[in-house]
């Protein structure tokens, strides 16, 4: 499948959220959307096919030296075709090309998928947030790495 890679702008929001929606237990509301697209240290990116249907987004945030991926979700539909991978190289990519090389995440504990795909891209469990989401009460795996040298990814 042709992915294209743009940044998010207000316009999106229906899309976007509807794939936040089908995501997660306690969506991110239009507000804190709005409230990202407006903060100069956050970046949200959308993949789009050729036929410009919303595949999936990420959102990370670039401070200092490193970079915090805060949301990162696929349409359900179109999952396990390589589009958050692609979503996240592009992240690490970004972020390399500023001379960022850290990167920290914080994922449910019961989220396999997840911690599965981010430990394909090298990110090891450093720390454990107790309850840290309250919907669930499900602790949060703190998650990070450190690129020395070549990205270490694939794609
Ligand atoms: C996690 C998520 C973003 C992955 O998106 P995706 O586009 O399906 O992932 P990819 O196709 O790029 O997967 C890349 C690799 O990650 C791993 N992976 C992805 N989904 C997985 C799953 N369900 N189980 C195990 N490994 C998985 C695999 O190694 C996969 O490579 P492979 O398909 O060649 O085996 C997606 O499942 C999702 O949107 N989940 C709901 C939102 C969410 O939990 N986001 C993370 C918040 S911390």
């Amino acid at each position: 499948m042709k992915i294209k890679l743009a940044p998010m702008t207000d316009g999106d929001i229906d899309e976007v959220l509807e794939i936040e929606k089908l995501s997660f237990p306690s969506p991110w509301s239009k507000r804190l959307f709005l409230n990202e697209l407006a903060n100069p240290n956050s970046n949200i990116v959308l993949a789009r096919d050729d036929t410009d249907t919303l595949l999936g987004f990420v959102c990370f945030w670039i401070v200092a030296d490193e970079t915090h991926i805060l949301n990162i979700a696929v349409h359900p539909k179109f999952r396990r075709q390589g589009i958050a991978k692609r979503l996240l190289t592009h992240v690490l990519e970004s972020a390399k090309n500023k001379g960022i090389s850290y990167f920290a995440l914080e994922v449910r504990n019961r989220n396999q998928a997840a911690i599965e795909f981010y430990k394909g891209f090298g990110f090891k469990a450093v720390g454990v947030r107790k309850g840290y989401y309250a919907d669930t009460g499900e602790d949060a795996i703190l998650m990070e790495l450190e690129i020395k040298g070549q990205t270490n990814v694939s794609s």
